[in-house]
């Protein structure tokens, strides 16, 4: 079950950067002018990374193992759910972003705030849904065979460019973050 344990360490690498935006969002909130650039290349690269590779695997999971179990079904229901408002929040949060950025700021700085909240709040729920109900549940019903079946159906990216692109942005990203919450201590 390589697809599992391979979205497994994506949530996992997800979450920390999360977590650093969380602890950005608070101190935003308590008046620090953040670096609206940095903040506009994690929300884009959470943003992207779920919408066009992480969410896309998980779908055609969820896809594979549909009409087996009512309940099971319903859970991959709210999750297809997830992913389609998930997508709408992080555009809509890019924009707004964006316009900071440009100064053709609309949207009025709190409203920036708790949008970047809500965004941050929705993608750690979402993840911990799957973590906690889906992907167990996901495990009780499968079999070996189906397991192996859908590692042939669902390889990890073969293009290793993309692959190295993703991780040593990953860690660019991360580790700015880490110096940006420095920086502000
Ligand atoms: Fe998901
Ligand atoms: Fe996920």
């Amino acid at each position: 079950m390589a697809i599992m344990a391979e979205l497994h360490q994506e949530h996992v690498n997800l979450k920390r950067l999360l977590d650093m935006l969380s602890r950005k969002i608070e101190k935003f909130r308590g008046g620090t002018h953040p670096n609206f650039q940095l903040m506009d290349d994690v929300v884009e690269y959470v943003g992207n990374y779920a919408d066009t590779y992480h969410h896309p695997r998980e779908d055609k999971m969820f896809e594979f193992f549909k009409g087996r179990d009512t309940d099971v079904d319903k859970l991959m229901l709210d999750c297809e759910k997830d992913h389609v408002d998930l997508k709408q929040l992080s555009t809509h949060l890019s924009e707004a972003i964006e316009g900071v950025l440009h100064d053709a700021a609309v949207v009025p700085m709190d409203q920036l705030i708790d949008q970047l909240d809500q965004f941050v709040g929705r993608e750690k729920e979402h993840l911990n849904y799957e973590e906690s109900k889906v992907f167990p549940a996901l495990e009780k019903l499968a079999s070996d065979k189906d397991w192996k079946a859908l590692d042939e159906e669902l390889p990890a990216p073969s293009d290793p460019l993309f692959g190295s692109k993703q991780s040593d942005e990953y860690r660019d990203l991360y580790e700015a973050l880490a110096a940006d919450l420095k920086a502000d201590e």
